[in-house]
């Protein structure tokens, strides 16, 4: 196997993905614009500095180097900017994916691994969420995710492409090790800002939403932790490599747990006060998202290590804490 490029690999699930793999022994190229990735976070393999936007950044890089396969985690990823500068998104996210995929049609490589979301089913007609589930996303965030799937899909049947689409339910935690970690500015994830509360850098968590048609009223997600989202990855390529076939899998732990229920385990998990306090929904929240991720159980043999949401949580803290200033 030559090298696998990691487009957005200075990222959150990016940089775990480049740790597992080259842990694994691969030969892994990160190429990110550090636009909203980090250079501390691309620890392994080699860096290289390059813009999807600039097609002479990924020529120069597929020219340089043999490629064996791509996992594209590169993307905007907030949805409530997706409502407001929708221009951005698809900019980004979908005309910079066709550059990317240009690029791979040009140098001949033919593998590619995608870093899809839970967004592109919108909001859920059944619970678990199976990869037969309609996709219908709510925002634009979701909207350019499914997109990219579709063009991936069609330039497969067209070009041959062979892909795997990996729809992450609600990524959270921090590698093992506490190397690396979830870096993002402006933070707007439950869990960190749950922590921030914790250690005292935010006066309290607001939670969004009391009055959904769930257990305690609160929204309920699905966290999956980011190292065996990394994992599905190492999965995805061998998967990719072996049988050539192609498909979408979806990750999570199919287990749901409100926001006051993670707000609740951080408390036991910090030993601090938590102070929460109730605010309007946050609009394009849906109730419920839980994964059934029995197929890559099935099919890649993908079964997550570190599902306990005590776990999750633990993980995190011990990477906040060593970030608090
Ligand atoms: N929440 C709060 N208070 C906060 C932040 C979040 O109550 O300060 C709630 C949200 O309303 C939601 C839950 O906590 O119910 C989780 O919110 P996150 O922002 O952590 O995550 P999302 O479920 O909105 O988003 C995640 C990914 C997106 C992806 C989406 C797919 O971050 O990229 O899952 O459903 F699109």
């Amino acid at each position: 196997m030559n090298n696998i490029l990691i487009v957005g690999g200075a990222g959150y699930i990016g940089s775990h993905a480049n740790k597992l793999l080259s842990k694994k022994g691969f030969k892994t190229v990160v190429f990110d614009n550090l636009s909203t990735g980090n250079r501390e976070l691309s620890r392994w393999g080699e860096f290289v500095k390059g813009d999807l936007k600039n097609p002479a950044d990924l020529l120069r890089c597929f020219k340089k180097r043999r490629i064996s396969a791509v996992m594209h985690f590169a993307a905007c990823a907030y949805v409530g900017e997706s409502v407001t500068e929708p221009a951005k998104y698809y900019r980004n996210n979908v005309a910079n994916t066709l550059n990317l995929l240009d690029a791979m049609r040009a140098a001949g490589v033919k593998k590619i691994i995608f870093s899809s979301s839970a967004a592109t089913f919108g909001v859920p007609s059944e619970i678990p969420i199976t990869e037969t589930h309609p996709q219908s996303p709510i925002n634009p965030y979701g909207r350019t995710k499914l997109m990219m799937e579709q063009i991936i899909a069609d330039y497969a049947a067209a070009y041959g492409l062979e892909h795997v689409f990996l729809r992450y339910f609600n990524a959270a935690g921090a590698d093992t090790s506490g190397e690396i970690g979830e870096i993002h500015h402006p933070e707007t994830h439950l869990i960190p800002l749950i922590l921030d509360a914790a250690a005292g850098t935010r006066k309290d968590i607001k939670v969004f939403g009391t009055d959904y048609p769930t257990k305690d009223g609160t929204c309920v997600r699905d966290y999956v932790h980011v190292s065996d989202l990394a994992e599905a990855h190492a999965l995805a390529l061998d998967y990719l490599v072996k049988s050539g076939k192609s498909g979408g899998f979806n990750l999570g732990n199919g287990r749901g747990f409100s926001v006051r229920e993670v707000i609740e385990t951080a408390r036991k998990v910090t030993g601090k006060a938590i102070k929460a306090t109730a605010a309007p929904r946050r609009p394009g929240d849906p109730p419920v998202l839980i994964a059934s991720s029995a197929r890559a159980g099935k099919i890649l043999g993908w079964r997550p290590a570190l599902f306990d949401l005590d776990t999750i949580i633990k993980t995190a803290w011990a990477w906040h804490e060593r970030r608090i200033p």
